[in-house]
């Protein structure tokens, strides 16, 4: 057995992972045909859970897959957090089920993947490697938690051949858009911006979370060419809460933590740290 909490809910049910198995021809797996969702775990309780669960409404509807029914994601969700006492990240994954060795879709009986990954915050000071590859802002699955996430993969992994933990990523407009799993907030003249979804990034929960708690966040589209008059950049998501990035490809930000990071730091721990709301 893994350090992955031991059980798994696949299929209805909670099973030791070593059973936990999917069919070859789940188009999960064939074509990447599903959608899922990373929450933190706090103590064993899921972190904002509802904001969670409608994104992955959203997932869903965007790809027409129907979603699980409420009160099975509920169980499944509750079962496996419950089984793993301390921290770590929930995965919860609805695929399109079996279905043909190819993009066409059966009759379709989704299967609902609910695990724990271990885990700790990446909230230190990090580098960023811009790729050469965009986002399509106008394609079907932007903005959509999809399980085809071999993009990402392949960006990360050259961000890291690089010494960077996280790639940038501009859109087909030439604009700012996210990191593999991450959002991105630049400061540029003194303004901490972030770029819009219509750029085609995800609609992070900590993204979301942050702009509201700093209430002063400008959405607006960033050119790539204007990442060199950063002087701070930050990244959010689920695993990273908001960590300071200290360098893009390999040329220093003028600070790290600047002014503008340390307040989000601050504001982020204020309302969503030890002992606030866990559902906010
Ligand atoms: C592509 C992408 N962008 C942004 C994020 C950040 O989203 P969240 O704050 O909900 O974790 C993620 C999360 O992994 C992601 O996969």
């Amino acid at each position: 057995m893994s350090d992955r909490g031991g059980v798994v809910w696949i299929d209805g049910r909670l099973v030791d992972e070593a059973s936990a198995t999917v069919p070859y021809d789940d188009h999960g797996i064939t074509v990447g045909d599903g959608a899922f969702e990373t929450i933190k775990l706090v103590d064993g309780t899921p972190f904002a859970l509802r904001r969670h669960l409608a994104r992955l409404a959203r997932s869903l509807d965007a790809l027409r897959l129907p979603p699980p029914q409420p009160d099975d994601l509920a169980k499944a969700i509750d079962a496996v957090s419950s089984a793993h006492d301390g921290d770590g990240f929930l995965r919860v994954t609805v695929t399109g089920g079996r279905g043909p060795l190819g993009s066409p879709r059966g009759d379709v009986s989704p299967r609902l993947i609910v695990a724990v990954r271990p885990g700790q915050l990446m909230d230190e000071p990090t580098d960023v490697e811009v790729v050469p590859w965009t986002r399509n802002e106008r394609g079907a699955l932007a903005g959509v938690k999809s399980t085809s996430y071999a993009e990402n993969v392949v960006a990360l992994a050259f961000a890291r051949e690089r010494g960077a933990t996280e790639a940038l990523l501009g859109n087909n407009a030439g604009n700012l858009c996210e990191g593999t799993g991450s959002n991105v907030f630049v400061v540029i003249d003194d303004e901490l911006s972030t770029p819009p979804l219509s750029s085609g990034c995800l609609a992070g929960v900590n993204r979301e979370l942050l702009m509201e708690v700093l209430g002063d966040v400008v959405e607006r589209d960033v050119p790539m060419t204007d990442l060199e008059r950063a002087t701070e950049l930050f990244l959010t998501s689920t695993a990273r809460e908001v960590q300071p990035v200290r360098a893009i490809n390999g040329t220093p930000l003028a600070e790290c933590p600047g002014p503008h990071t340390v307040r989000a730091r601050a504001a982020w721990l204020g309302a969503f740290g030890p002992g606030t709301p866990l559902d906010p």
